[in-house]
């Protein structure tokens, strides 16, 4: 019995090490680097996808806000690997980068449109890679929850690159404002989300 009990903890154990979820699209697919998706909320009429615009007093960097028209599919995104070696699919909490697949939008604030945190907003102008300094505001994961996804974000220390310890994660939420727009931010409650291929 307990030689039973060892092999399954063990078992289950390895299991846990080695077994790394892809995360899938709304059409079952494996999300892959390569492709476009656009992110939208998990259930209906709970507004739409993800946007960018000019944060307060007209201020560049793009800030991401979700779009209040649920109609609306917002901008097409790509996810980057951070670790080159991490396979060929976008696995659920593995290190990511979150890029807006939309040239336009660089030439309005002439920055990148990768994801960063500043201030506890998602914004732009973001650093790919995950290798050299000061790329940490950079870094998301995808989390399973519930009957989808949410996006988390784990820094690590300052200078540290993504081979560093996970500083606390945060779920990425909205942070509504008077005006009803809908910023994007860290530490806010879980904004439900799927990934439909672009
Ligand atoms: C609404 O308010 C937010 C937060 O103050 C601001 O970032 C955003 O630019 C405003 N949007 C509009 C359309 O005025
Ligand atoms: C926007 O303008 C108001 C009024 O001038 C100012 O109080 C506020 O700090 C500004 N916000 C930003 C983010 O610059
Ligand atoms: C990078 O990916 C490889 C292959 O999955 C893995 O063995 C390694 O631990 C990862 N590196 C980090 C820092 O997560
Ligand atoms: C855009 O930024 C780069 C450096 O990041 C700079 O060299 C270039 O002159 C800028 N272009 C414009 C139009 O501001
Ligand atoms: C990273 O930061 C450390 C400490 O600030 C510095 O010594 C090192 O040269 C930097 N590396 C790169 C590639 O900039």
């Amino acid at each position: 019995m307990k030689i039973l009990l060892l092999s399954c903890f063990l078992y289950f154990t390895l299991f846990q090490i080695i077994k790394s979820e892809p995360v899938l699209d709304t059409s079952n697919e494996q999300v892959r680097p390569g492709y476009t998706y656009y992110i939208l909320p998990a259930s209906a009429g709970n507004g739409g996808g993800l946007t960018l615009a000019k944060g307060e007093n007209g201020s560049c960097p793009l800030d991401v806000f979700q779009a209040r028209n649920s109609q609306s599919v917002g901008i097409p995104l790509k996810f980057l690997m951070v670790n080159s070696s991490a396979g060929l699919v976008i696995d659920e909490n593995e290190d990511i980068n979150i890029k807006f697949a939309a040239r336009r939008y660089v030439s309005i604030c002439n920055v990148s449109t990768v994801w960063k945190i500043e201030d506890g907003i998602v914004t732009t102008g973001g650093i790919k890679g995950g290798s050299e300094n000061g790329t940490s505001t950079s870094l998301f994961t995808i989390q399973k929850y519930e009957d989808a996804y949410a996006l988390q974000y784990c820094p690590r220390a300052t200078g540290c690159s993504f081979i560093c310890p996970r500083l606390l994660c945060g779920y990425i939420g909205i942070l509504p404002a008077e005006n009803g727009s809908r910023h994007l931010a860290v530490n806010r409650p879980v904004f439900k989300i799927v990934f439909r291929k672009a």
